[in-house]
């Protein structure tokens, strides 16, 4: 997949500053629609860095090397996807990735309050670093993490919606 500024070169448009993202999340588990954001986000930047960073309000079900094993098990194949993860704020860690831009997925109208105040917060913080709002992908709209774990909990189907070792990882939490 080209990004745009690779289709910006064939155009004779030049720049060789490789232009990064930060996509955080918690990231407890990935889902299908964290992966489809960060394949789109491929679109747009050279590199994107999915940095696991602490919500001080979730207690996470798995811990924060299982998920960042995860989250790279998707992305084995790809060198432009780096997965790590952070404790601080979140613009200092992009200004030190060399980052341009922290991307975010919108799911629903729900999600725009959050997203606006952290967005703006992150830009009064530091105002070198733009947040790129993505929509999430139609097939996506209604999961969260949560409602997810909470389905597999009860042992419903979630196949389809996470990638298929992250259905293992979620059924040998709930199995014992
Ligand atoms: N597809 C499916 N689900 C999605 C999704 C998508 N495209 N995008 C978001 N979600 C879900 C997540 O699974 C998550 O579900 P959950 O609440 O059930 O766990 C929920 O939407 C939103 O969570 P997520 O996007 O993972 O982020 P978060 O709200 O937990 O993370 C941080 C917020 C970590 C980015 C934020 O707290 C942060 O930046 N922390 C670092 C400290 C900092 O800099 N704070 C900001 C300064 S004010």
């Amino acid at each position: 997949m080209t990004t745009i500024k690779e289709q910006a070169k064939t155009h004779g448009c030049h720049d060789t500053t490789p232009t990064i993202a930060v996509y955080p999340g918690t990231f407890d588990p990935i889902t299908n629609g964290h992966v489809d954001i960060i394949k789109r986000a491929l679109r747009l930047f050279d590199r994107v860095v999915v940095a696991v960073a602490i919500n001080s309000k979730k207690t996470p079900l798995f811990s924060l090397d299982e998920r960042i094993t995860l989250i790279s098990t998707c992305f084995t194949n790809n060198k432009r996807v780096q997965v790590e993860s952070t404790s601080g704020l979140i613009v200092d860690y992009a200004m030190n990735k060399k980052a341009c831009a922290i991307v975010r997925g919108l799911r629903a109208v729900s999600d725009f309050d959050y997203e606006l105040q952290l967005a703006l917060m992150n830009r009064k913080l530091e105002r070198k670093v733009e947040t790129v709002f993505l929509m999430t992908g139609f097939r996506w709209i209604y999961i969260s993490s949560s409602i997810i774990k909470d389905a597999a909990r009860h042992g419903g189907d979630i196949g389809g919606v996470v990638p298929a070792h992250v259905l293992h990882a979620l059924q040998k939490k709930y199995s014992g």
